[in-house]
């Protein structure tokens, strides 16, 4: 049995005033992080609603990591104010807290809709069920996956994304491509989930380095909004891996960038994964479609590994986890732990191939 349904409405390279203009809503909670008002960014949206004559509060108080406190307070003031709807702008971060705050009205009967308006191309959380917050006291990031939280409308307008640093860039597209990879080679896949992972590889392939080396370049903005977007329908439906395994654990102990984590472990885990004769065929179908060298199952393994290689180094994304700063005796000590989280990470479960803790402690000695 293979089952698809899509649960957000995604409005791509239009302007943001005029899908707002098609949206009957009298009073708006906007949330929103500090950067972003720092920018001008959000102001840009409140010059909308104001424009409109509706009435919103915002809230800007959104950290790096989300924590239950800002939550909390956000909750506090929805409550206070009894909006219709949530706008949220912003990058993964804005995106979860608004949906948590979504999440947690609707556990007391208020149902409050969100409005996705990313400000980066990577994470897919405008289309995704999740939400990861963090539980600063006891130091835990609680995941929390509700099919309620999938937001209402995405709006991918390339305005929000013209000012994006190149790292920023860089992290973004590679945690779409990721997302994309596992999406398709995942034990959850299926013929419409692979079309999405398909079609977001290949956009991925064909815009991510012109976005990244010029950022002016409003067609390439709009193509990777879209396929990071198309590459969160398809892992929300297929799951991930144990890319993403490894890099919540690169991430969270070392304080890396998430994209940059998986990007650095992506050629390792291809060439881990490719033993295994049905993903390693799957890779293959992949480098088919990228016109990559694949004239035999494991030629064409091989190449997708080397592609994302080379895609690495032209976006400045180091090639091991020494590279990325983290101090080796430090690192080597912390192994047994984190193959051991890595294992019971959510993700691990939709890797296609078999693995084993010494498989993962292995890894982890690899990507060093
Ligand atoms: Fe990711």
């Amino acid at each position: 049995m293979e089952i698809f349904q899509a649960d957000t409405e995604i409005f791509a390279g239009i302007d943001t005033e005029k899908v707002l203009d098609q949206i009957s809503c009298k009073k708006y909670f906007f949330m929103t992080d500090p950067m972003m008002e720092k920018i001008g960014m959000s102001k840009k949206i409140e010059d909308i609603l104001k424009r409109k004559g509706i009435v919103y509060e915002v809230f800007s108080e959104i950290e790096v990591n989300p924590s239950l406190d800002s939550i909390k307070k956000a909750l506090e003031k929805v409550v206070e104010f009894s909006p219709e709807k949530i706008i949220a702008l912003g990058g993964g971060s804005t995106l979860d807290s608004a949906k948590a705050v979504s999440y947690f009205m609707g556990r007391s009967g208020i149902e409050l809709p969100v409005i996705a308006i990313p400000t980066t191309c990577g994470t897919g959380s405008e289309v995704t069920s999740y939400a990861v917050i963090t539980d600063m006291k006891n130091m835990v990031k609680i995941p929390i996956k509700d099919n309620k939280m999938i937001p209402k409308i995405a709006i991918l307008d390339p305005e929000f994304t013209k000012t994006l640093p190149k790292s920023v860039v860089a992290d973004g597209g590679i945690d779409a491509l990721t997302h994309a990879i596992e999406a398709y080679t995942s034990k959850g896949a299926n013929l419409y989930t692979q079309i999405y992972a398909l079609y977001a590889i290949k956009t991925i392939f064909k815009n991510l380095l012109k976005m990244f080396e010029n950022i002016a370049d409003r067609d390439s903005r709009v193509e990777m909004g879209k396929a990071s977007c198309i590459a969160g329908f398809s892992f929300e439906k297929a799951g991930l891996g144990i890319n993403h395994s490894i890099a919540h654990n690169i991430g969270g102990k070392f304080h890396k960038a998430h994209g940059r984590a998986n990007g650095v472990v992506l050629p390792y885990v291809i060439r881990f994964n490719s033993t295994d004769l049905e993903t390693a065929r799957r890779y293959y179908e992949i480098a088919k479609e990228l016109e990559l060298p694949a004239n035999t199952i494991e030629e064409g393994a091989k190449s997708l590994a080397i592609a994302i290689e080379v895609l690495n180094e032209r976006l400045g994304i180091q090639s091991c986890v020494r590279d990325l700063g983290v101090e080796e005796s430090l690192y080597r000590s912390l192994i047994p732990e984190m193959a051991e989280v890595a294992m019971n990470d959510i993700c691990t479960s939709g890797n296609l191939k078999r693995v084993t803790l010494e498989d993962m402690k292995n890894i982890f000695e690899m990507i060093y």
